[in-house]
């Protein structure tokens, strides 16, 4: 095989390499070296690291990276800087430098330049774009504080007092009395309208504070005779599967989880409607956490719906408030964890809550 010059191969990659001698005299630079510096040839080769880099002010943390390697000795040192070329061009750089050995003598250090300007970039973008989702979704807890607090002083308040009041008539008038039917409906509109005024004052009151370590198996294990006697209730067959392994723990507020949990539940058993269905719940451990996915054989999530259903007061049922989701997104972000929904492929629905280890 013919031997490729390694001056060839040192051109070719794609980071910079900048050789210096024991002195700290440059005594090699490749051309991406020179690129990502804006330095050519004549002003690199023979110039010492500290007449090139020490009189730029702005540059201190990037001629510092030799300083360190010499005086801390802290080889192989991997660190970001930002450099300003001799153009006033600002660069973010990433830094590693090994010794150069000759036998077992050090004669030189090799600085390995990578420009990763794009990519703090990116980075930075990405951190602005998660602190203002933040910000905005603190802003929306504040502002549904707020509704709720006026929802209960507006709304609640007349609501109780027309529900109760109607429910004094009824008493008072006989059941074949036609108005009976009138003041029927007022009740139940009223008790609809109580049920979602309450349901905004719990979402606001949900915060995360009793964290344990608990074992998921226990806690999931522990929502069968709920699940049971809803299913007994409302006259449906249904199967509840659980797969937890026993070791598995989370650090979470149990009653929240749980709370969060028999919203999911609730709405599975909803989906099943005719014929024996099944709702399974499966935890494993993942290389990003826990996951605890939750499937059922109801009528299954309409795709449409899927961007909407984690919204306040989103429904496709007639008498229901379409809080559920919008409560355990919230818990589940108390949690630091996320949670999807999704459509199974031949029959069903499966939601997926991902939790930090
Ligand atoms: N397991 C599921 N199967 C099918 N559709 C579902 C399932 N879970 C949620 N959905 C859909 O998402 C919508 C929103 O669910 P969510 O729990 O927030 O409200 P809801 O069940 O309608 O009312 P509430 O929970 O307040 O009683 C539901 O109306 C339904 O259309
Ligand atoms: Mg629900």
């Amino acid at each position: 095989m013919n031997k490729i010059p390694s001056d060839n191969i040192l051109q070719s990659i794609r980071s910079g390499l900048v050789v210096l001698d024991h002195h700290g005299v440059v005594i090699y630079a490749n051309n991406p070296a020179m690129k990502i510096l804006g330095l050519d040839d004549e002003l690199l080769i023979g110039k010492s690291w500290g007449e090139l880099f020490f009189h730029m002010g702005e540059d201190s943390d990037f001629s510092q990276v030799i300083v360190d390697v010499i005086a801390k000795e802290r080889l192989n040192a991997h660190q970001e800087v930002s450099y300003f070329s001799p153009a006033h061009q600002h660069r973010q750089l990433s830094v590693t430098t090994s010794f150069l050995r000759e036998k077992k003598t050090v004669t030189g250090i090799i600085v390995q330049l990578d420009d990763i300007t794009e990519l703090s970039e990116l980075r930075c973008r990405e951190r602005l774009v998660n602190e203002e989702r933040q910000r905005l979704s603190l802003e929306m807890v504040d502002s549904m504080k707020k509704l709720s607090l006026s929802v209960a002083h507006v709304i609640l308040n007349p609501v109780a007092s027309i529900g109760g009041f109607v429910h004094l008539m009824m008493r008072r008038i006989d059941k074949e009395n036609p108005i009976r039917q009138y003041l029927e409906t007022i009740a139940e509109c009223a008790g609809r309208l109580e049920n979602v005024s309450k349901s905004f004052t719990e979402y606001t009151d949900i915060q995360a504070v009793n964290y344990e370590t608990i074992h998921l198996a226990a806690l999931i294990e522990g929502l069968r005779p709920k699940i049971e006697s809803i299913a007994n209730r409302l006259e449906k067959k249904i199967r509840y599967n659980v797969d937890v392994e026993d070791h598995i723990t989370a650090h979470i507020d149990p009653a929240l989880f749980t709370m969060a949990l028999d919203e999911i539940l609730m709405n599975s058993i909803e989906s099943i409607e005719d014929g024996p269905g099944e709702i399974d719940i499966i935890v494993y451990k993942a290389a990003c956490g826990i996951i605890v996915e939750i499937k059922d054989t109801g009528f299954g999530i309409d795709n449409r719906h899927i961007p909407y259903v984690f919204d306040p007061f989103f429904t496709t049922k007639t008498s229901n408030n379409g809080m559920g989701l919008f409560k355990v997104k919230k818990i589940i972000t108390e949690h630091l964890g996320s949670i999807t929904i999704e459509r199974r492929e031949v029959v069903g629905t499966k939601v997926i809550i991902r939790l930090q280890n």
